[in-house]
């Protein structure tokens, strides 16, 4: 098992990332001192694959555990479904010093963490997500959030978990779609840090999707260690978390002009990457020769790049609403070159209704 820290003075917490630790979650929780009761939350899906392993695992090591499924789905990601699970948590005498533990993709994570953060004003959380953009994104770095009907992740806190534990071993029974989205946000990483990673990938392509062992292992680690970097840098996203914005800006207002029903997260935010590309190269940020290799790639992972019935106006307007618009300008990060970005607020209106335009089926 191999480990990387997340180095936030006394919020700092590890990540464990092994080939099938999920037995061994309780033995970790007692490592990092967490005692008192323990509430699992996970979803039907994950739940019915691998809850079993993660209470077997709590055998012997004297804690008190329950469990209480989530319907699965971002419909549940809500004020009002968390309020069911505070029942849950009153019903099984879950107190401060208990613990919950969140068993399964970002939705399952970000609800949980959500939960724990505001419960009793704040109990322990343990991260153990179950898909690979989870395990790279949204597990690490303690965004925690529920939706709203005007906005995703509305409402929300910043709330590091007690550590993350990541077992590879389930991604074995990860549909192809949700493997691939998730390799979107590790080719981002290569992209805003790490050159060789991006290289990595595009050799190793095949064998990542095919989940071998040694490479989902190299890629999680590094995606980990890179997340881990920036959120020490920039806990409450000020400043250069805002890196880790690549793609995100023009993908969730595709998201969002599709009412997240088109588009996994991952390939929202591979056309994202995309667009930001062709703005780089519009403005003579990035060169052309950069832009391919990106668009190769995603390509090759078979991720879109072509953006469907949807119309630049409608991705404009919703970028304006962004929770990445300050005073009023819409925030880009562009690639200067692949392992290296920046950050402009100054993109032209007609370069981005060009680029959406030329990038639109
Ligand atoms: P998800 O949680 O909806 O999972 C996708 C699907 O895969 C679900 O049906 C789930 O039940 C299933 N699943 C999960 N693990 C599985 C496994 N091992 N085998 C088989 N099926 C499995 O989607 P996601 O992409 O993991 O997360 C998206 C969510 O994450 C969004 O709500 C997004 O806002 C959030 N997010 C949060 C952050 C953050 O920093 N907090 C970052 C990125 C995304
Ligand atoms: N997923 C973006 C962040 O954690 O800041």
């Amino acid at each position: 098992m191999d480990h990387v820290q997340v180095e936030l003075g006394d919020r700092s917490y590890p990540i464990y990332i092994g080939g099938d630790i999920l037995g061994r979650v309780g033995e970790l929780l007692k490592k990092n001192g967490i005692t008192g009761r323990v509430m699992v939350f996970t979803n039907p899906t994950v739940g019915s694959m691998y809850l079993e392993d993660v209470l077997e695992g709590f055998h012997g090591e004297g804690y008190g555990v329950s469990s209480r499924v989530v319907p699965d789905g971002e419909e549940y990601k809500t004020l009002e479904y968390a309020n069911t699970l505070y029942d849950s948590l009153m019903d099984n005498r879950i107190d401060r010093s208990s613990t919950i533990v969140a068993l399964g993709g970002g939705v399952l994570g970000d609800l949980a963490g959500f939960v724990a953060a505001t419960f009793k004003r704040g109990i322990p959380f343990v991260q153990v997500p179950t898909t690979l953009l989870a395990q790279v994104d949204a597990s690490v770095g303690g965004k925690v959030a529920v939706d709203h009907p005007r906005g995703k992740n509305m409402i929300g806190s910043f709330y590091q978990p007690r550590c993350v534990i990541i077992s590879l071993s389930v991604l074995d029974t990860l549909p192809e779609r949700e493997m691939r989205a998730g390799l979107a946000e590790v080719i981002k990483y290569g992209v805003i840090k790490d050159a060789s990673l991006f290289e990595y990938i595009e050799t190793h392509l095949d064998s990542l999707l095919n989940l071998e062992a040694n490479g989902l292992h190299t890629v999680v680690k590094r995606s980990c260690e890179i997340k881990a970097s920036i959120v020490t840098k920039d806990e409450r996203d000020e400043g250069q978390r805002a890196l880790l914005n690549f793609g995100h800006t023009i993908g969730h207002a595709i998201e969002t002009a599709t009412n997240y029903s088109r588009y996994r997260h991952g390939e929202a935010v591979a056309l994202g990457m995309i667009c930001a590309t062709d703005i780089g190269v519009r403005l003579n940020v990035t060169s052309v020769k950069t832009s391919e290799r990106l668009s190769n790639l995603i390509e090759r992972a078979h991720l879109p790049t072509r953006i469907r019935n949807v119309s630049a106006d409608a991705v404009i307007e919703f970028l304006r609403h962004d929770k990445k618009v300050r005073d009023g300008k819409v925030r880009f990060v562009l690639p200067r070159e692949i392992g290296q970005v920046m950050i402009t607020d100054t993109v032209p209106d007609d370069v981005i209704r060009k680029t959406l335009k030329e990038r639109s089926l």
